[in-house]
């Protein structure tokens, strides 16, 4: 856990899950940029905050002023569990609070929103028109971002899809891009559409989720040593769009899928993928989670597909592949199968090994490999 201070509020903020034994924190210098631009504001009464990591704004923002209404939203259900972990943490008051996916309807009165610049800059396009439709002429709007990510072409594409945009001066290698709404809605970007021939598989992907146009290359591994068998209960875990699944509801046509997430969009992709593959109804399963934390218990998986992260937001790490592992042995029935890919350097046999006791290397090419434990 570590300190993050402002003025005279010192809190303890956490990651989520929480990583012992890292440097890394749970906000950044853009954070306090935007903080500072607040402070010698008035603030009205309710604003609206997009891709606050950890809840680092919503949390200092709450501990100095406890009435303000926020409507807070993160793709990510991860972001979501580590902001509410870090209000409770630190005693501030949940009231007042609206947890969203997306900017709704009801943001339609607020007149200051905060965004941290998202790596993804699609992802931040479909924002921006998001905001468009939603927020009044006028309305302001403040990015925070690294210096070295603010051009003329993204101050560009701020205009061209909300409203004027300019960028403060530099402080700790970061800036404030102010933006106003020129209150035009502007259409939503159409999802990628594009097909796997192979397997007849018709894919659509929204804006933030992974494998954007085309298949992933550690993916295309996976699907050509997809294991044998009559399974009953499949686990695509960090489904994305949802490709393993799908391949595997054509092989194992009796099973149940079940699509799991930390990404909002990637799980509605996966469902909207399931359909219009013509998926049974009955046999597709989603859930917007962090890694298995949620997923019912009576759920006895036999086979648990997996093509795991390497990195959350901007920072490598490997603990959200070990969260996966360490839940998907949970979730197995004994027999049961993990199948994963992965690029060959990140040692997921040793992982695997210590876990499960045992780990076969299923494929491998130049840069993946394809592993499979038993429960
Ligand atoms: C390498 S992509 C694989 C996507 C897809 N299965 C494929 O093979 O193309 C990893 C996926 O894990 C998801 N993910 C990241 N952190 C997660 C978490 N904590 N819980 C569940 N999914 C997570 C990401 O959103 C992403 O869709």
């Amino acid at each position: 856990m570590a300190q993050f201070s402002f003025g005279n509020q010192v809190l303890d903020l956490q990651r989520y899950p929480s990583v012992s034994q890292t440097n890394l924190q749970a906000w950044d210098a853009a954070d306090e940029h935007l903080l500072q631009l607040l402070a010698e504001r008035t603030l009205p009464n309710s604003i609206l905050m997009l891709n606050d990591s950890f809840g680092a704004l919503l949390c200092m923002l709450k501990a100095l002023h406890p009435l303000l209404g926020c409507f807070w939203v993160s793709d990510a259900a991860t972001s979501h569990y580590g902001a509410k972990q870090n209000l409770i943490l630190n005693q501030l008051s949940t009231a007042d609070i609206q947890w969203l996916h997306q900017p709704s309807d009801n943001v339609a009165s607020v007149h200051l929103t905060l965004m941290k610049l998202p790596k993804n800059l699609n992802y931040f396009a479909w924002q921006l028109t998001q905001l468009s439709k939603q927020l009044p002429a006028g309305s302001e709007l403040l990015i925070g971002a690294k210096a070295k990510s603010i051009n003329a072409s993204l101050l560009q594409t701020i205009c061209r899809y909300f409203g004027p945009a300019t960028a403060s001066l530099a402080w700790k290698k970061t800036r404030i891009i102010t933006a106003i709404a020129d209150g035009k809605p502007r259409p939503e970007p159409l999802p990628e559409q594009w097909t796997v021939p192979e397997y007849k598989l018709q894919l659509s992907n929204l804006s933030n989720v992974f494998a954007a146009s085309k298949l992933d290359i550690g993916a295309r591994l996976m699907l050509q040593h997809l294991p044998q068998g009559a399974f009953h209960d499949v686990i695509d875990l960090g489904c994305g769009n949802g490709i393993l699944g799908l391949r595997a509801a054509q092989l194992y046509p009796q099973a149940n899928i079940h699509f799991v997430d930390d990404s909002f969009q990637a799980v509605s992709s996966a469902k909207q993928n399931w359909q219009q593959n013509d998926g049974h109804a009955a046999q597709g399963h989603f859930y917007w989670d962090d890694c298995l934390t949620h997923l019912p218990e009576d759920i006895e998986a036999d086979l648990i597909l997996c093509n795991p992260p390497f990195h959350q937001g901007e920072a490598i790490t490997d603990h959200i592949a070990w969260q996966m592992f360490v839940d998907a042995r949970r979730q197995l029935q004994p027999g049961g199968k993990l199948q994963v890919v992965g690029n060959r350097h990140l040692g997921y046999h040793i992982k695997l090994k210590r876990l499960f006791g045992n780990c076969h290397t299923v494929a491998s090419n130049q840069k993946f490999v394809v592993l499979i434990a038993i429960k």
